[in-house]
Formats: C-alpha cells, sequence, structure tokens
C-alpha cells in the first residue's frame, strides 16, 4: 500500500539562518488537506539509507498553502539537507498529515488558548493561531515563546504581523535566554519557577481553556507541572514533542518478560488498508517490526515513541509498551498503541492499523 505522495517544493524562504520555510504542491491535494497542528512525514535516501522524518504544518487551515519550517539540528541528516540543498522544483515524498494536537473548533467560542513553544516547537503552535484567528472570531491567543537570542526566533515578523492586525487578541511573550530585555523575567530559561511568575504577573491562568506546549522535552515537562499546579486538568494540556532524550527502547525490559513466559512466538493478525495478514512473531519483536518483516507496509517515522505515525490499536490479546512520549491516557486507555514500542505478551495479537485512522 503507497503511504507516501508526491510533492513539489514550490518556494523556499530563510525564516532565519538555519530555519527554512518549505511551501509544497501535492500532486493530489485532497490527500494532503490538514488540521491545524498536524505533520508531515517525509522519506529521503542518503547515501542508500531511507530516514524518514516529520515536520510540522506552520500554515494554517485558510491561509491556502501547504508550508512546514525546518530548523537546522547540528549534525542532523535531513534538516542540514532541507536548509542547504533542497531547491524550487525538488520532487519529496510525503504521508498524508497526522497527528492530534489540536482541539475542535467552534466559531461561537470565546476560548482563551495559551500557548507555549520552545524553539522550532512554533510550527504547529503557528498554524493553530493562525486558523483559530480565522475560524474562532471571540477567541484569544496566549503566546510565550522561548528562544535562545533574538536572531532565532523562527517566524518573528510573520507574529509580528498577526499581532498587529489582532492587537486585542494576541499577547506574545518573548522569553530569551541569551538575550537581556526591558523586564528581567523575560530573560532566561522558561522553568517551573518562570511559569509560575508568569502566570502571577502576565497570564491570568484561570482564564485559560486550552493549553499548547511544543518544544524540548525538560521544557514541557516543567511546564505542564506548573499548569497542572495552578488547577488546568490533564484534559486541556495538548503536547506535541520532537524528540526524546529518553531512550525509545529498553531491551532489559524485553528479554526478562521473554524469559517468564513461554512460549515466546505469538500468533500476530495485522489489519492495514483493509486487508489483514496473519502470521507467527516472537515476543520480543516490536509489532511494527513484526509488520514489515511479513511485508506489510505499516506507517513509521521516528521508531522511538515520539512521532505517533506507528500507532495502532490491539483489538485481541495485550501488549507491552516500553515507551510512549505521543498517546495521552485516554488514548491509551482505549487500546491505542505505539506499535514501534509495543512487544506482544499474550499467545495471540490482533492489531488494526486502520482503527487508528490510517
Ligand atoms: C511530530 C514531530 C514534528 C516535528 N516537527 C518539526 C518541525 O516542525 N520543525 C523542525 O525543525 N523539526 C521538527 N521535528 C523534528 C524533526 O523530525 C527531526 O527530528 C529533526 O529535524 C532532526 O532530524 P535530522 O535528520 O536533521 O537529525 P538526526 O540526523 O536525526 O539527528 C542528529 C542529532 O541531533 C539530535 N536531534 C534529533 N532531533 C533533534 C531535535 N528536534 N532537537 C535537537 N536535537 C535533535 C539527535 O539526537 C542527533 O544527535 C518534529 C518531530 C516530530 C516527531
Ligand atoms: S514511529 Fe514514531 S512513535 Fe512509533
Amino acid at each position: 500500500m503507497a503511504r507516501f505522495h508526491p510533492l513539489t517544493v514550490t518556494h523556499l524562504h530563510k525564516t532565519i539562518r538555519d530555519a527554512v520555510v518549505v511551501t509544497l504542491k501535492p500532486d493530489d491535494p485532497a490527500l494532503f488537506a490538514f488540521t491545524q497542528g498536524q505533520y508531515l512525514t517525509f522519506r529521503h535516501t542518503f547515501d542508500g539509507t531511507e530516514l524518514r522524518r516529520s515536520y510540522s504544518i506552520c500554515a494554517g487551515r485558510d491561509d491556502g498553502r501547504l508550508q512546514v519550517g525546518i530548523k537546522k539540528v547540528q549534525g542532523g541528516a535531513f534538516s542540514t539537507w532541507a536548509n542547504t540543498d533542497l531547491k524550487i522544483g525538488d520532487r519529496l515524498e510525503a504521508m498524508p498529515p497526522m497527528g492530534r494536537f489540536h482541539t475542535p473548533l467552534d466559531p461561537q467560542s470565546d476560548r482563551h488558548y495559551l500557548a507555549f513553544a520552545g524553539g522550532s516547537g512554533i510550527t504547529p503552535i503557528l498554524s493553530i493561531l493562525r486558523t483559530v484567528l480565522k475560524r474562532e472570531p471571540n477567541a484569544r491567543f496566549t503566546l510565550v515563546y522561548a528562544n535562545r537570542a533574538v536572531n532565532t526566533i523562527m517566524f518573528r515578523e510573520e507574529l509580528e504581523d498577526l499581532k498587529n492586525h489582532h492587537m486585542d487578541r494576541i499577547n506574545i511573550i518573548h522569553v530569551l535566554e541569551q538575550d537581556a530585555q526591558e523586564i528581567d523575567l523575560f530573560t532566561g530559561r522558561v522553568d517551573a519557577e518562570k511559569c509560575a511568575l508568569l502566570f502571577r504577573h502576565w497570564v491570568n491562568i484561570s482564564s485559560i481553556d486550552t493549553a499548547f506546549i511544543c518544544g524540548p522535552e525538560p521544557m514541557m515537562l516543567a511546564i505542564a507541572g506548573t499548569l497542572r499546579d495552578h488547577g488546568l486538568q490533564e484534559d486541556q494540556i495538548k503536547f506535541e514533542l520532537f524528540s526524546s532524550a529518553q531512550p525509545g527502547r529498553v531491551p532489559q525490559t524485553v528479554s526478562a518478560m521473554a524469559e517468564d513466559s513461554a512460549p515466546s512466538l505469538t500468533q500476530a493478525r495485522v489489519v492495514l488498508g483493509g486487508e489483514s495478514r496473519s502470521f507467527e512473531t516472537g515476543k520480543d519483536v516490536s509489532l511494527l517490526d513484526a509488520a514489515l518483516r511479513n511485508q506489510v507496509e505499516a506507517p513509521y517515522a521516528c521508531r522511538a515513541g515520539v512521532c505517533s505515525t506507528c500507532r495502532c490499536r490491539i483489538v485481541e490479546g495485550d501488549v507491552q509498551m516500553i515507551a510512549n512520549h505521543a498517546l495521552e491516557d485516554g488514548e491509551v486507555a482505549q487500546g491505542y498503541v505505539l506499535s514501534c514500542q509495543s512487544y506482544p505478551i499474550t499467545d495471540r495479537v490482533v492489531f488494526d492499523y486502520d482503527a487508528a485512522g490510517h
């Protein structure tokens, strides 16, 4: 089943020295209709090795364009290539938009959104901001945007323009790690202490309906903790993680599991694209690897439990998911798992990618 589809690069724009905004024209636009906050997973072959990388869409739903922002990571293969070698007219391949980093829109609502972005974490937040401004005319948006210095702020001019057009609806607080600002509170790292001070002096947390957080993992955890301490419920806080410092796979857990549960083989059945395939697999093999080894073109990108591209639903049997940086508790309770991180623990398991919206 072909999951990747061709797109042409139609425009490239350097938002800062180390980040490029790529505008794309899909051959089949219907496949790339998106919801605010979603991401695209690209594949590209470097020296004979296929790499898959996800990039969030930064355009709003009503902007009439498909656009991603790619920040160069030191020594990073895909992001460096995108920033240095990519040209207008190049052909790329991507999976249709995925991700659940959004809340349903309601044109009647007068919600107050709070967003925290760190560095390139601004991309999905910008998509949400642009969409909300258009589709929820009474909504307000407060953005806390953390960067190292002024010259590393992605989309600085775009954000200024939005603010100038919607003075009474947008509040943007730039927090810079290195550059001193007029207000001391706006200098340094966004940690739990700074969050608490922001909530005391600058953001009325009791007026917030939903908070979006996208940035480095330690910053996200600190912000989420402070939001909870200030009364926000779990379902009011939405996360998007780009990478995790924690290892995605813990081999000891799997071998320990295999030792005490004989037999170590599982009868598996996978459903994808309306078809199902059955095979035998080891309990020390992830569901994703088992599917791929049996010629099922299961979707995946990071293989580290971060992106959720490999999400599927367990419809029979049980698995152990050894890392999860992407699914919310409610999704796990409904039987959704990350197949790259899930290992069978019962003698029969049925997992379904179609039931997870693929
Ligand atoms: C759902 C999702 C959405 C994403 N959206 C965006 C986006 O909109 N814009 C964007 O620029 N990136 C985004 N990313 C991150 C992106 O997918 C890549 O991880 C990143 O560009 C690095 O890939 P690379 O091939 O250049 O580096 P690699 O060759 O994979 O890694 C090189 C080195 O950098 C480290 N590294 C990997 N990723 C990061 C990171 N994000 N930050 C710091 N160090 C890292 C690695 O540990 C390694 O040491 C997103 C990731 C996910 C999962
Ligand atoms: S492939 Fe990214 S979470 Fe499994």
